[in-house]
């Protein structure tokens, strides 16, 4: 049943999440109480960028921006889905008809893609149900809503079936529904990260054979994060694009993995690989150098070590693999000119975010200033906001 009177909410974009609000709106929408409330939580990625579908290590941090999704269970053989950033009327999805959608209606592909691949992995019998979506994750931030999208669904879907998935296996289907659904042929980053992470620490991921180790955040520090607010779409072809360079460069020089090589390697090749290919390889292997570096300096809370590689981090993005933009190249200087610990793009990049790690004690005036030299050079306001390590997805009410 749907009630005009909550018409108002529909139009709340950024809309702050909370438990009992998200159940209530369930019931104002589809007339019956949730059975289920999963929280999914955006992700930043400290550093190893670009390298999780190279097999690198990564250092993603799951952000206490999330996305709640409450369930209710219907015997009808459909799903109906309602999200309060998309607003309209509930969504209807045929279980026997899985196919992805176009147009306004594009974000439920990633809820479609994971359910297809549920059943045909033979994990889960689907469930019909009702689903109340709603999210403060920025979309296209570079923060991984989509993948928090697909976590949530994919919980949401074994909670009602009773299927037991390991936090691996759900990733890797997370993965696959936004190769095959979305178009975006991503790693395995950020599904582990919205999956896997733990509050107060960083997720050191291999994402060779996806085991992880945590990584705890110094007391005191405080990650700020700033959305560019310019879209970033990893579905239109640049992030394939590189992608594929690394896989060429790698076939040239006859190597399984830039993990098993060095840069020392990399220059004895130089006469093979063209321009092109010589920087995205020297990208992968001294960012993969980097990440192990960066664990030992966050461990040891060498501050100046910590500043230096994540600089390096993203002169490297920005010079050698040719995926940050103007707007996260001032961020990150003007990060780095108030004084922060360090501070880098983070995510697929082309848009999206940066990351700065600051002080606690600075980071409100940090935030301030951010803001101001954003607005004084490009004329137009951004909000960066201080976040802290929380916790990756799980059932939080059934
Ligand atoms: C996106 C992808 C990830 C990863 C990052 C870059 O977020 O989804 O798999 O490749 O870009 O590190």
């Amino acid at each position: 049943m749907f009630h005009a009177n909550i018409l108002p909410l529909f139009t709340i974009v950024e809309w702050n999440c909370m438990t009992s609000t998200i159940q209530d709106i369930h019931s104002e929408v589809f007339g019956c109480a949730s059975s289920h409330v999963v929280r999914a939580p955006g992700r930043v990625n400290l550093i190893g960028e670009h390298i999780d579908y190279l097999g690198g290590f990564v250092l993603p941090v799951a952000i206490d921006k999330s996305l709640h999704m409450a369930v209710s269970p219907s015997e009808s053989g459909f799903c109906r889905f309602w999200s309060a950033q998309a607003g309209s009327d509930p969504v209807s999805v045929d279980l026997n008809q899985l196919a992805p959608r176009d147009g306004n209606q594009s974000w439920l592909n990633y809820c479609i893609g994971v359910m297809a691949l549920l059943r045909e992995s033979g994990v889960a019998e689907l469930p019909g149900f009702n689903a109340t979506i709603a999210s403060d994750i920025p979309a296209g931030a570079g923060l991984s809503s989509s993948a928090a999208l697909e976590t949530a669904t994919a919980l949401v879907v074994s909670a009602l079936s009773g299927a037991d998935l390991s936090p691996v296996e759900r990733a890797l289907i997370c993965q696959k529904a936004e190769h095959l659904y979305a178009n975006v042929p991503c790693g395995i980053m950020d599904q582990l990260a919205v999956g896997c992470c733990v509050e107060g620490h960083a997720l050191l991921l291999d994402c060779q054979d996806c085991s992880t180790q945590l990584v705890s955040i110094p007391d005191g520090t405080s990650i700020v994060v700033s959305d560019t607010r310019v879209k970033h779409a990893l579905g239109d072809g640049e992030y394939r694009k590189r992608r594929e360079d690394c896989e060429a460069a790698l076939s040239i020089m006859q190597a399984d993995s830039f993990r098993d090589l060095t840069i020392a390697d990399l220059e004895s090749s130089q006469d093979k690989l063209d321009e092109r290919l010589f920087k995205r390889s020297r990208h992968a292997i001294s960012e993969m150098e980097r990440v192990g570096q960066f664990v030992t300096a966050l461990e040891a809370v060498d501050e100046t070590q910590m500043g230096s590689l994540l600089r390096e981090s993203h002169n490297s993005l920005r010079d050698d693999f040719e995926v940050s933009c103007p707007e996260l190249d001032l961020l990150v200087d003007a990060s780095y000119d108030f004084g922060v610990i360090g501070a880098r793009m983070t995510g697929g990049g082309f848009g999206g975010s940066t990351i700065s790690l600051v002080r606690e004690d600075a980071a409100e005036d940090l935030v301030h200033y951010l803001k101001n030299s954003f607005q004084q050079t490009f004329g137009r306001e951004i909000e960066p906001f201080m976040t802290v390590a929380s916790g990756g997805a799980s059932v939080i009410q059934s």
